[in-house]
């Protein structure tokens, strides 16, 4: 398994090109599946999990290639099932039961099981396709979802922790082809749901209030083939920027869409870094000393969960007590004790870590974890002096394109090493 080494103690300067955004990919990948003409998709990033997307659609029976950066796939002929093997391997798959169960009316696939950062429930996801009038079951590992017809309803998707972003992106795309009227009500807001509608309308559907907590989907008979781009990936764009905090750096992130990471930008501004918003340009740099914030992470347009461990590495440098309370999984901490032997002070209390911050990191071999805990070592061994490892980058191959060769081409001092 690769690792990454670095060399930490130097500030980020320069560019960095903002790859296109892994959690709007995945839905807009699936929902090719609806029509059978070709679809084209641009700007997306080529990670371990757009590659396994395309793995699945074609086990789908779709011809699909994905070559810089494009994506041009024809779901001529389908069949309701994905292969078990693949679609257990990663979570975000579970979004091809709408298109499956809107095209075909019937939806066959592996449950896709927790991961290390919370039980990963479906419970909604199902709850809105029996709205829709799909009879489901549970057997042998897999959940089947069957209907004569899908009929526009209204449903309330909120769940213990506010909305699902995969769920409303299930249901919106399974009713885009329902008979009448979908309101969905308690809909995530994320600007990746906002994205697949707008792809979605793109082809033929009618669907308003993207973006809202109230989403409207009219269905229609069919749905045409598309072109579209997918918008920049704010969890990686707040990755960057708090990456140049930690190091006392100055970059500019070109391709960043600011308006979509607004409560970051302003916990980042409250931490005394500076933000300077210039178009589809941000740049960000180190003011001075660092001051402790409180961080809630909340659904969209809150703190978003997946820029929690990032933010935490970086108040582990900030002088003072902050307070991050983790409210949309219910064990997004594991990061905590790798940080630890990097020399962060962290204490775990409930849904909140206190964060003894403003402690010199050291060097050390780490492990990552998850996808994000992986960002948030690789940004504390940038920040601590002397050599970090990062074992397990695997993680981050799933989500971050070409990290190291980003962050050398800004001055890190970081490579990858492959494990024979
Ligand atoms: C999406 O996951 C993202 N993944 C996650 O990003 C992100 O953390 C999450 O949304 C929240 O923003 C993709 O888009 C591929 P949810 P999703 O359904 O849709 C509970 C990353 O690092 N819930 O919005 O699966 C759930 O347990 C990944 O890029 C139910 O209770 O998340 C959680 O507590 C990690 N029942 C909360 O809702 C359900 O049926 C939010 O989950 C579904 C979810």
């Amino acid at each position: 398994m690769d690792s990454f080494l670095i060399r930490g103690g130097v500030p980020l300067r320069g560019t960095v090109e903002i790859s296109g955004s892994k959690n709007a990919a995945l839905p807009i990948m699936a929902a090719t599946l609806l029509t059978s003409e070709p679809c084209v998709i641009h700007r997306l990033p080529d990670l371990s999990d757009t590659r396994f997307m395309v793995q699945i659609l074609q086990s789908l029976g779709a011809s699909a290639t994905l070559e810089k950066g494009t994506l041009r796939v024809q779901a001529r002929r389908i069949k309701g099932y994905a292969d078990y093997e693949l679609v257990r391997k990663m979570r975000g798959s579970i979004c091809i039961a709408g298109p499956l169960l809107g095209r075909l009316k019937r939806a066959r696939i592996s449950l896709p099981g927790g991961c290390i950062i919370g039980a990963r429930p479906i419970n909604l996801h199902l709850k809105g396709f029996a709205a829709l009038g799909a009879a489901i079951r549970i057997e042998g590992g897999y959940v089947e979802a069957t209907a004569r017809k899908i009929k526009g309803a209204s449903v309330f998707l909120g769940g213990r922790a506010g909305p699902t972003v995969l769920g409303t992106a299930n249901v919106m795309m399974a009713a885009a082809l329902g008979e009448g009227i979908t309101v969905i009500e308690s809909a995530a807001c994320e600007p990746e749901v906002m994205d697949l509608a707008v792809f979605l309308n793109s082809m033929g559907a009618r669907i308003e209030g993207a973006g809202s907590p109230t989403i409207t989907i009219h269905g229609v008979r069919q749905l045409h083939g598309a072109e579209h781009e997918v918008i920049p990936d704010r969890i990686e764009t707040a990755t960057f920027a708090i990456a140049a905090a930690a190091t006392s750096g100055d970059i500019t992130l070109r391709g960043a869409r600011a308006e979509h990471l607004r409560a970051v930008l302003d916990k980042l501004q409250e931490a005394n870094v500076a933000v300077d918003r210039n178009g589809s340009e941000l740049r960000v740099r180190r003011r001075g000393r660092l001051k402790p914030v409180d961080v809630t992470t909340l659904p969209y347009s809150g703190f978003p969960t997946d820029v929690q461990a990032q933010m935490m590495a970086l108040l582990a440098l900030a002088p003072g007590i902050s307070i991050i309370t983790e409210r949309i999984f219910e064990s997004r901490f594991m990061h905590v004790s790798e940080l630890a032997r990097l020399g962060a002070e962290i204490e775990i209390e409930g849904p909140s870590a206190i964060v003894k911050g403003g402690k010199k990191l050291s060097g050390a071999p780490v492990m990552a974890s998850d996808l994000r805990a992986s960002a948030a070592l690789v940004i504390a061994g940038l920040a601590a002096s002397g050599v970090t490892q990062v074992n397990r980058i695997y993680h981050l191959d799933r989500g971050y394109e070409q990290m190291d060769r980003k962050l050398r081409d800004l001055g890190a001092r970081i490579q990858r090493v492959e494990e024979s």
